[in-house]
């Protein structure tokens, strides 16, 4: 399973890269307007941090003005990744794009039928938002198994990223989805590291070995 940052904040992104387990990044009109940096600044550079896909979205919602922002973005950076809504337009410009070598993550996801348009289209990424189906009562991961499995049946080489990720949780039953990839937060990364047995496990081995340093000390001195 490959681990992206959803995220558009640079101090992060380093941090997470800094840990070796960082794949990519996925960003979103919210989560690079929080950052207030000029845009392409902040794309570009996230880009040159990363080695890795890097998810840019569109804020145009009409096919033409979706067509020439992706374009746009796609000439930035080669590690720049167009992300299209899934409505009806955002999948004619998926099609597109995608015969053009451009590759595509389709957002905003939220049912198997869509999920099954956009691997048709030739998307490179769909993402299922998790959590905001979680927030409207709706089971996020069945929706993630669901796509997984419908995939398979058809070899559709898209990969499911799974989005909207908010705990830890959501991690491990997605990787157990079987879904490709996850996006989290950079909190979400730094959670998984932790574990409360391993930190009394360290402090244990820390005393025994003082202890048996003092023991020694002892026996040298006698
Ligand atoms: C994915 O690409 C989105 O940016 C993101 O996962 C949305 O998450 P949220 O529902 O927590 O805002």
């Amino acid at each position: 399973m490959k681990f992206f940052l959803d995220t558009a904040n640079i101090k992060d992104i380093r941090e997470g890269q800094s840990m070796g387990v960082l794949d990519g990044v996925t960003t979103n009109p919210s989560l690079v307007a929080k950052e207030g940096q000029p845009f392409k600044d902040t794309i570009i550079e996230i880009c040159n941090l990363v080695n890795g896909p890097v998810s840019v979205e569109v804020t145009a919602t009409d096919l033409n003005g979706m067509l020439e922002q992706g374009r746009n973005y796609a000439k930035w950076h080669r590690n720049v990744v167009v992300k299209f809504p899934t409505t009806p337009e955002g999948v004619k410009a998926c099609k597109t794009v995608s015969q053009e070598g451009i590759r595509v993550n389709m957002t905003l996801c939220f049912s198997a039928t869509q999920a099954l348009i956009v691997a048709k289209a030739g998307a490179t990424y769909v993402s299922p938002f998790v959590g905001r189906l979680d927030d409207i009562s709706t089971n996020g991961m069945t929706l993630v198994r669901e796509i997984v499995q419908i995939y398979k049946n058809y070899d559709f080489p898209t990969q499911v990223l799974a989005a909207s990720l908010r705990h830890p949780m959501h991690i491990v039953d997605a990787a157990l989805a079987g879904a490709h990839v996850g996006t989290m937060p950079f909190k979400v990364l730094e959670m998984m590291f932790h574990h409360p047995l391993t930190d009394v496990g360290l402090e244990k081995f820390a005393q025994d070995w003082e202890k048996a340093n003092l023991k020694n000390l002892e026996k040298a001195m006698k």
